[in-house]
């Protein structure tokens, strides 16, 4: 395991190991030996941070760079008047891409004053050809842009960076390696996502993430238990299983395994409270898993499961396999088995070709499932999706027009759905001191609703009784039961 390397011992004037994770161990330790002959150069330490763009497994991948930085030498911080910046970047939207460089821009400005300062881009972003064009031609002070496929190899590329003064530059098209131990840095001591799975086979017509994130490829389950087995000995009671499509998990494993199978072995570590998992496809949700979640006392009765369209013609044209009325069946199945299950979703509105008519059958599968929330988001054209060359795009003012019902209507029933725990008391995992009343705490519900109710920053981690006296929309205000 990663936490019993001794750097010091590894020989960094011989040639690098050709194995993994042997071969970034010994880059970690040579990070280890430029650093601090840099930072006693300079007289003082050096510091370092990652920003995050983009979904959970973006921000899991975020730790496990920080947890190389931190190794290495580097002091972390928030700030991004730092000597060493790196950002994780989403591209599933243009408005996602748009942020980065905008604060690209600003990053130039802050290296002018810092001479140490070094400047790195990874994640999804940088899979398409056209970014890395734009960095190289305009962005001329970045020192390093790597993909989503190679970032077990942080710590090499660090080395390249720390040693060269031109940029460095290292895109795969795509990998079928998954490569284990290496360490993570958690922003939360109490909870943490596990990837069970990376990439997706789905090919939605409107989403970038196939193209950027590479073929579906999931982590042995023995692997996957040792992870949550090692979080948890360090104080982890809820992990969240992450992938673009955690129904089809296992299916390519030498010894298949389903993802109903896993939960099974995952409630079974000791200590572990709480199991949450992202993203369900609705085509891929058995009848196992419902039964599973039913079943388990750790597994939350929450499921995140995206719609995209209520109109069976549309979710063709999407390619998402499943029609208005499968959907709904998987629905009325849940609320029958798991009657206290919360449901959330992704809806999109605005897809090539959408008509009025598509539009109600969306607003209709929201009024019959009654989501408890759900995200909504504007079509947003992807160059190389298959959506992005349909020619009936459809017009800014009426996407705009629908995006505002659809969102009233969510909120409306969102705030009627949230409102149902009320008087009740239920168990809350505290999660930090509230930011804006610190005699106040703020923790989660097993359905994720957020609660606020009077404690101290000693409840961090622990669950607590709390009675809910109040729902404001979206969260509760409580109080810690008798
Ligand atoms: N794998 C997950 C979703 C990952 S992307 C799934 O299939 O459910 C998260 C959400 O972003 C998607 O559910 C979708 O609603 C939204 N999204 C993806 N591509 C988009 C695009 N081109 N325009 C607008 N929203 C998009
Ligand atoms: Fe994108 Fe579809 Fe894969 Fe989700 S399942 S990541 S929406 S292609
Ligand atoms: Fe964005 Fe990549 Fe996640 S495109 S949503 S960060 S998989």
């Amino acid at each position: 395991m990663f936490e019993h390397i001794d750097f010091s011992s590894i020989d960094v004037t011989a040639p690098p190991p050709a194995q993994e994770p042997e071969r970034q161990y010994y880059f970690i330790a040579k990070a280890k030996k430029l650093l601090s002959v840099k930072s006693s150069e300079i007289g003082r330490p050096l510091t370092a941070m990652v920003k995050t763009f983009g979904c959970q497994m973006n921000e899991r991948d975020s730790e496990k760079l920080r947890g190389i930085l931190e190794t290495v030498g580097y002091q972390p911080t928030d700030s991004e008047e730092a000597d060493f910046v790196l950002y994780n970047t989403c591209t599933v939207r243009e408005n996602a891409n748009l942020k980065v460089y905008g604060r690209l821009g600003y990053l130039g400005g802050l290296k002018k004053k810092n001479p140490h300062m070094v400047i790195a881009m990874c994640g999804c972003m940088m899979q398409e050809a056209e970014v890395v064009d734009k960095i190289q031609k305009s962005y001329r002070f970045v020192n390093l842009i790597f993909g989503t496929h190679n970032i077990y190899k942080f710590a090499e590329l660090l080395v390249s960076a720390l040693e060269n003064d031109r940029m460095i530059i290292d895109i795969w098209k795509d990998t079928d390696k998954i490569v284990e131990d290496l360490p993570a840095k958690r922003t939360y001591s109490f909870k943490s996502g596990v990837n069970i799975m990376f990439g997706c086979n789905n090919f939605c017509s409107y989403c970038i993430v196939p193209y950027v994130r590479g073929r579906e490829r999931s982590r042995r389950p023995i692997d996957i238990i040792r992870e949550i087995e090692g979080l948890v000995a360090d104080g982890v009671v809820e992990v969240m299983l992450l992938g673009q499509n955690v129904n089809s998990y296992g299916k390519n494993l030498e010894e298949p395994v389903t993802f109903a199978q896993l939960l099974q072995e995952v409630e079974k570590v000791d200590g572990l409270q709480r199991i949450r998992f992202m993203t369900s496809h609705p085509k891929d949700l058995s009848d196992d898993l419902i039964q599973v979640m039913k079943n388990s006392s750790k597994i939350c009765h929450h499921l995140h499961l995206p719609l995209q369209s209520g109109s069976s013609r549309l979710l063709k044209i999407m390619n998402r396999k499943y029609d208005k009325e499968k959907y709904l069946e998987v629905a009325e199945k849940l609320r029958r088995e798991i009657p206290d299950l919360s449901l959330t979703t992704d809806i999109i509105v605005g897809f090539p070709g959408e008509t009025e008519e598509d539009f109600q059958e969306t607003l209709d599968v929201v009024r019959r499932v009654r989501y408890d929330s759900a995200f909504t988001f504007i079509y947003s054209k992807r160059t190389g999706t298959p959506a992005a060359v349909m020619e009936n795009q459809v017009p800014e003012e009426i996407i705009k027009d629908r995006f505002d019902r659809l969102l009233a209507l969510v909120q409306e029933i969102g705030r009627e759905m949230s409102s149902r725990l009320q008087g009740k008391t239920l168990p809350v995992l505290v999660e930090h001191v509230n930011e804006q009343d610190d005699a106040l705490v703020t923790g989660r519900l097993e359905n994720n609703l957020v609660v606020h109710f009077p404690g101290d920053s000693s409840m961090i981690g622990k669950t607590v009784d709390v009675y809910l006296k109040e729902c404001h929309g979206f969260y509760y205000i409580g109080e810690p039961a008798e």
